[in-house]
């Protein structure tokens, strides 16, 4: 069998390292900025700005290795997908096993996500509908 799964898997693993490791320090970049650090927010938010280019070296790696090569609408489909699968099914059923308070969070961040579905199959329709740009 191809090592392809595996070397995709790792690739895919290591790319949502990253996109998290950005999200926590420009977190903690808000966090700084907040209290007034703002030499200590520069420097955080430089590191959420690099590690946000390891992801992106990661995700080249999975492009290219990738057979067939994934056009850019049916990765942008997977992406929607994976999105309708967070507000359908994994935020919902977080919602139903924690306190209110944290339910009051996550229902928060399910309305904003379903505002970013309805604006990705916006995209998505356009993008499919053009080979080029999508239309200004
Ligand atoms: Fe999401």
């Amino acid at each position: 069998m191809s090592r392809l799964p595996r070397a995709q898997e790792y690739l895919k693993t290591g790319f949502n390292a990253e996109a998290a490791s950005a999200a926590r320090f420009r977190a903690l970049a808000a966090r700084a900025r907040e209290e007034g650090r703002q030499r200590l927010a520069a420097a955080l938010a430089e590191l959420a700005a690099a590690k946000d280019e390891l992801a992106l070296v990661q995700y080249a790696a999975a492009e290219s290795i990738r057979e067939p090569a994934e056009e850019l609408p049916a990765a942008i489909a997977a992406a929607l997908a994976e999105e309708q699968y967070e507000n359908e099914s994994l935020y919902p059923r977080m919602i139903r096993e924690v306190d209110a308070e944290t339910g009051g969070v996550l229902s928060g961040i399910v309305d904003s996500q379903r505002a970013h579905a309805a604006r990705i199959e916006g995209l998505l329709d356009a993008v499919t509908r053009s080979a080029g740009d999508i239309p200004a």
